[in-house]
């Protein structure tokens, strides 16, 4: 049996309130026929949409890959024409106008939390970015400073200092954890997610970390306590996994994008597993809730004040703002907060 049958074995003998509930439901069945047969090294070149859902969006969205070719090579031939080379774009901006002022907003965002300079990184070339250019000789994609952006938010307050343990759950892509453990290498990162999410994300960080960084999800399936974690490595976990927490300490509990779309019920739960056991919760959602229709969607939209009632009395808020990614509003449809929560003393 390979690494992604073992992870759904696992998972599908894990109690229900593990499973994925109705809006990840609906993409399962697609990612995991996705993931078996995709060629992994070209990750971000848009070959994937499916994967975009995640967090490997590092594209441009000047046009989508499923067009008729004669639909892309049109827009290709416009955007050559009337984009890359002239200010096509309201108040004459260009492309490169636009990944400029994402840098120096990430500059300034680091310079007010007195965070570790976006200049000091550079994102990796495995996967193929689309959307990679470079500024002052490194490399960067949007989606990259967008998590940048995200750090930022957190360090204002949490102060790292680079020997911390962080639990992700739901990292996607694993990007925020690429930036962290670039600008600090002795962090000790947790990262949990539903199977194909984890197969993809620990792919991506054996490659641009390097394998020596990693503890792999297949070597943790066994795992019955963490008392024996390696300090300084990025450690996978399948998310049925979660009960490990009960009683483990740890400074930073991360979830973005990723609570406002499962169910109260099932957010309650993950809670209850790290609640008090961490300094801060850090929290990126959708304010008013994920979409919620007859029979897609989550089926109870989480909103913002929700998760204050579910960390409870123990935590309280520090600070709460709307959302940005480097570049713009994070989801110009429905508004998105980052917020951030600190155990009391
Ligand atoms: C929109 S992606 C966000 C990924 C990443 N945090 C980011 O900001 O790019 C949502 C993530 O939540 C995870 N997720 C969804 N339902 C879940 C569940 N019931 N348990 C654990 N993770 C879940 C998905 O697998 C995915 O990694």
């Amino acid at each position: 049996m390979n690494h992604l049958d073992k992870l759904y074995q696992a998972y599908d003998n894990a109690p229900e309130i593990f499973h994925a509930s109705r809006y990840w439901r609906a993409y399962e069945a697609d990612i995991i026929a996705q993931v078996k047969t995709a060629d992994l090294s070209e990750l971000r070149s848009g070959k994937y949409p499916l994967f975009s859902t995640f967090g490997f969006n590092d594209l441009v969205h000047y046009y989508h890959p499923s067009m008729p070719f004669y639909v892309r090579m049109i827009r290709k031939l416009v955007r050559k024409l009337f984009i890359d080379n002239r200010a096509a774009l309201p108040y004459s901006l260009r492309l490169e106008d636009i990944r400029e002022m994402a840098y120096v907003h990430c500059v300034l965002q680091g310079e007010l939390a007195a965070a570790a300079p976006i200049s000091s990184i550079e994102t990796s070339r495995f996967g193929k970015p689309q959307d990679l250019f470079t500024i002052d000789g490194k490399d960067y994609t949007v989606r990259f400073l967008n998590y940048y952006v995200r750090y930022c938010f957190g360090q204002r307050y949490a102060h790292l200092k680079g020997d911390e343990t962080i639990v992700e759950l739901g990292s996607g892509s694993g990007m925020q954890v690429e930036i962290l453990k670039k600008l600090y290498p002795n962090l000790t990162i947790l990262c949990f997610d539903l199977p194909a999410q984890l197969f993809l994300c620990e792919h991506y960080l054996s490659n641009v970390l390097g394998a020596d960084q990693i503890v792999g999800s297949e070597r943790n399936l066994a795992l019955t306590g963490l008392s024996n974690l390696e300090k300084g490595k990025v450690h996978f976990f399948g998310n049925w996994q979660f009960p490990l927490l009960k009683n483990f300490a740890f400074d930073i509990f991360w979830n973005a994008a990723s609570f406002g779309e499962m169910e109260p019920g099932i957010v309650a739960n993950y809670l209850s597993y790290i609640k008090g056991n961490c300094r801060w919760v850090y929290l990126m959602q959708a304010r008013n809730g994920k979409e919620s229709a007859g029979n897609s969607g989550v089926v109870q939209p989480i909103k913002f004040d929700d998760y204050g009632a579910m960390l409870g009395g123990e935590y309280r808020l520090v600070r709460e703002a709307d959302a940005y990614d480097a570049h713009r509003r994070v989801s110009q449809t429905g508004g998105y907060f980052q917020a951030l929560w600190q155990r009391r003393a």
